[in-house]
């Protein structure tokens, strides 16, 4: 069979779609195939670069347009979505289109600190607020919610007393380089009859 062709919707530096695009790199059965940003400067255009990966920008107007859309990832043949550093609500043409196949990590423990707003550094920051013990990222299904989506993973790491919320932030991200490719691989095996 073909192989399974994801798309990675990213705005960030493009750390996670680093990490993503490395993984599969040699990967019999899954490519990065796609990368849409929704900004024209956004650090993941040059990770996109460093990987041959194609990219494409698509504005917060260009997902009105479902035609558009759609007829961009159906031309890159895309399977799955994984959002990693996307701001925009996806809109519910796309969760129904690609439902179980889109997924996004959160760098907190959900549902705790999330939903609009909670992202970056308001993250980390509301977690040493509240003074909790512990931390982690949330791999989740898409749907029309912030950070609603069916829970797929959670990993926990421990939150020392001292720690501030940078340093939450780097006990967090590390988590993410590590594991997000392996849940996004993990999905994907269990959904795919390979032949
Ligand atoms: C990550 O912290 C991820 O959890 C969140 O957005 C951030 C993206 O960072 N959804 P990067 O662009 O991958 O470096």
């Amino acid at each position: 069979m073909n192989t399974i062709r994801i798309a990675i919707f990213a705005s960030g530096t493009g750390t996670n779609a680093d990490a993503i695009s490395t993984h599969f790199k040699n990967h019999p059965k899954i490519e990065v195939a796609l990368v849409v940003t929704s900004k024209h400067d956004a650090g993941v255009i040059k990770v996109a670069e460093k990987h041959g990966v194609d990219y494409i920008v698509l504005q917060k107007q260009d997902f009105q347009d479902e035609n558009l859309v759609m007829e961009v990832l159906e031309g890159y043949e895309i399977n799955y979505c994984v959002l990693a550093g996307w701001l925009l609500l996806i809109p519910t043409y796309l969760v129904k289109a690609f439902e179980g196949k889109m997924l996004n990590i959160h760098p907190a423990l959900l549902p705790k600190f999330g939903g609009k707003g909670m992202y970056g550094k308001h993250v980390h920051e509301a977690v040493k607020e509240t003074g909790e013990s512990e931390s982690g990222i949330t791999i989740h299904q898409v749907n029309e919610d912030f950070d609603k989506g069916e829970i797929i993973a959670q990993i926990k790491v421990k939150i020392l007393p001292d720690d501030s919320a940078d340093e939450i932030e780097r006990k967090v991200r590390t988590l993410e380089l590590a594991h997000y490719a392996d849940e996004i691989e993990k999905l994907i095996e269990a959904q795919t009859i390979f032949l």
